[in-house]
């Protein structure tokens, strides 16, 4: 099957002990200059599933809260998005392509195994020969390239930084198995990081903190076990299904809620703050279910978490910029609000990120 002929055991997992950020958050002295996104025409929506794999609208949405997602045209690839959603935000930032010094692609659905997407979006967009490089980290994608961007200018070395998530998840998704297929879409969300040349530390805006972990003893629970050296592409490992994503989708609930509290809690305290300080959380988007879970244990009401996965699903990397451009577009962030990005995803892979807009 295939969406575009529709009609329509917990792994005990830690977070890294908290830096030694103490008094009033401190920036780094980069800060997020312009948001971008780019979603595809197709709508697929919960009832075009229905005739792909025996499921109901009613289901899909009491389980994961999603109503819709996005389908890329079978000819788009996540270069074309990222290009697309990267020169929003540099338009946004009042950049232009040869500003960029640094290109950082999140995802785990790149064109080719090589060379990088990056390395695509960097000639498309017409920038100047500049370091470009992929990251896999699946759906924390952004948050761990978010950090290495800011550690990259921090150094001195580099001055304005593309970062971008983007995926085309429904080409690695099986159209027969009703588990996976109803959870994503695609997309591609962008950010323009600059270093701020007088620093952006008491009171100023930009990015604060980030913690960044991993998990690898749980890389069996959310995976996909083809097209790499273990498994090359034949035709036996195609017909095994080998190029699909798999997933304990219990497993992954329980481990993304425990992680994510965790990890927005640390953030905010390791730096002085309360929960209630933050202005905006902006989540992985995955289930509605984790994140009222995530409302819940940090006892905040659900209006501070931005969601959009009921239109969008669940789209790995592009997940949390695709989310952040949506609230800045919709004015729900102001100057001076802290915000947290925070996200988990296979490796397992986590992430949080304070930033002061
Ligand atoms: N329609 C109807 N029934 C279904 C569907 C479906 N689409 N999918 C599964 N079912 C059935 C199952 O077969 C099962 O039936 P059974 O009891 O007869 O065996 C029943 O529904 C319950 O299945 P569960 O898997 O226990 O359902 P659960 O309530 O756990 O919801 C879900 C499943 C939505 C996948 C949930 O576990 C979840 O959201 N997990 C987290 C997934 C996630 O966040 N992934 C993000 C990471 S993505 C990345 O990093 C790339």
């Amino acid at each position: 099957m295939n969406p575009h002929s529709a009609s329509g055991s917990e792994t005990e997992s830690f977070i890294p002990a908290p830096g030694a950020t103490r008094g009033k958050p401190v920036g780094t002295g980069v800060a997020i200059r312009g948001t971008g996104a780019y979603t595809p025409e197709k709508v697929l929506t919960n009832d075009d599933i229905t005739h792909l794999v025996d499921t109901t609208d009613e289901w899909i949405v009491t389980r994961t809260g999603i109503r819709e997602r996005r389908i890329a045209a079978p000819d788009e690839t996540a270069a074309d998005m990222a290009v697309r959603a990267g020169a929003r935000a540099l338009e946004k930032a009042g950049l232009n392509p040869a500003d960029i010094d640094l290109v950082i692609v999140a995802t785990i659905t790149p064109d080719m195994p090589f060379p990088s997407t990056a390395c695509l979006v960097q000639d498309r967009l017409g920038m100047g020969p500049v370091c470009a490089f992929d990251v896999e980290a699946a759906c924390s994608g952004f948050i761990y390239i978010t950090e290495i961007a800011t550690s990259m200018l921090q150094s001195g070395r580099f001055h304005n930084a593309l970062v971008i998530g983007t995926e085309k998840l429904s080409s690695i998704l099986d159209w027969n198995d009703r588990s996976t297929c109803v959870l994503f879409g695609d997309g591609a969300g962008a950010a323009v990081l600059s270093r701020e040349e007088n620093g952006n530390g008491d009171g100023g805006r930009g990015i604060i903190d980030t913690r960044l972990g991993a998990d690898g003893s749980a890389s069996n629970i959310l995976y996909m076990p083809g097209g790499g050296c273990r498994i090359p592409a034949t035709a036996a490992s195609v017909t095994a299904g080998h190029h699909f994503l798999k997933m304990n989708g219990r497993e992954v609930f329980k481990i993304a809620v425990r992680i994510m509290g965790q990890a927005s809690q640390d953030i905010l305290t390791d730096n002085n703050l309360g929960l209630g300080d933050a202005a905006l959380i902006i989540p992985h988007q995955a289930n509605s279910r984790i994140i009222e879970m995530l409302s819940e244990r940090m006892k905040l009401p659900m209006d501070r978490f931005h969601m959009n996965l009921d239109r969008l699903g669940n789209t790995s990397a592009a997940s949390v910029p695709l989310a952040l451009d949506e609230a800045v577009e919709q004015g729900k962030i102001r100057p001076g609000d802290y915000v947290v990005l925070v996200a988990f995803g296979a490796g397992l892979t986590w992430g949080a990120t304070l930033l002061r807009w």
